[in-house]
């Protein structure tokens, strides 16, 4: 038996407090205030993968928390450019109004700019592997995940997909997600074992099927989520005149799939045994999250 809210929140707590620690020796300023600002609340699931495939490794948290809070910091960067008005115009996120309307659009942008590099900084520090072979690996796969191949290649395609004559069809919008969400949870859910020297391999097949299940309860909650919970604007796909998962499965197939997919995650997750159970309770908390 596992207790994965409970890990789950206690995990949140340690990553994000790190991340606020990192965040206040910084200057005082406007950004520095933002910074701390976006990087409160949310669920903390990828510090969480992070941590927990470490420990899946032998690897502690004094080793881990550092690796954690740096993809919090991206994640939290990618969702205030996505709330931009150039964006997906948004001005609620985590229940409370989103940084360029707290403060301005360039607020806004310097903040994930700044929270981009802070991710990379936190990477660079001796605690973030147990040897600099593993801090490397995290360094150039975050690098990757993050970027032109990753992260912002599915932003820039969803973004592209709003306005396409033809709506994307499911082998587009798998491509999409393997990006814009995919790659962070990826990434997260490998970083125990390239921390270890390990072979990626399992976790990464866990990580895929886990991504696209995130991404698919994403589009399912923005039809049928209850706003006050997600505390986040909903029904934006359809207004937007965006294809989703949704759209292109319908509400049921779409939570078929999900549950597929949630069944493959945990099977990844063979070579580890029981040891692996909270990452197999993750994979059950994210279809059916309300956040
Ligand atoms: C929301 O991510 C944005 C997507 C990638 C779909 P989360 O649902 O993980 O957001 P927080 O961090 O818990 O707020
Ligand atoms: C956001 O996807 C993905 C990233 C920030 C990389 P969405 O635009 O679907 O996320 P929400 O619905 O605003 O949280
Ligand atoms: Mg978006
Ligand atoms: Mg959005
Ligand atoms: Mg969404």
């Amino acid at each position: 038996m596992t207790d994965f809210p409970a890990a789950l929140s206690a995990a949140a707590k340690t990553v994000e407090a790190r991340l606020q620690a990192e965040i206040a020796t910084l200057p005082e300023s406007v950004v520095r205030d933002a910074m701390a600002y976006a990087a409160q609340g949310g669920k903390k699931l990828r510090g969480f993968l992070v941590l927990e495939s470490a420990r899946l490794h032998g690897i502690g948290p004094e080793h881990a928390v550092a690796a954690a809070a740096a993809i919090e910091a991206i994640h939290a960067y990618s969702l205030v450019h996505d709330d931009l008005p150039a964006m997906d115009d948004d001005d609620l996120r985590r229940g409370q109004p989103t940084v360029h309307v707290k403060w301005d659009e360039a607020t806004a942008i310097l903040t994930g700019d700044a929270l981009q590099t802070l991710a990379f900084g936190l990477l660079a520090l001796p605690d973030a592997a147990p040897s600099d072979a593993g801090r490397l690996a995290l360094l150039a796969s975050l690098a990757h995940a993050s970027g032109g191949a990753g992260m912002v290649l599915g932003q820039a395609l969803d973004i592209a997909a709003e306005t396409a004559t033809t709506p994307l069809d499911l082998t587009a919008i798998t491509a999409l997600q393997e990006g814009k969400t995919g790659a962070l949870i990826e990434w997260s859910a490998c970083a125990g074992a390239r921390m270890a020297g390990a072979d990626p391999a399992p976790l990464a097949a866990y990580a895929q099927a886990l991504g696209l299940a995130f991404q698919i309860a994403d589009d399912i909650l923005d039809v049928e989520g209850d706003a006050d919970l997600a505390g986040k604007r909903l029904h934006k796909d359809a207004e937007a005149g965006k294809a989703t998962f949704v759209s292109l499965l319908g509400l049921e197939g779409a939570k078929v799939r999900a549950r597929d997919l949630v069944a493959q995650a945990q099977s990844a997750l063979a070579p580890y045994g029981d040891k692996a159970d909270l990452l197999r309770d993750a994979a059950q908390f994210v279809i059916a999250r309300k956040a």
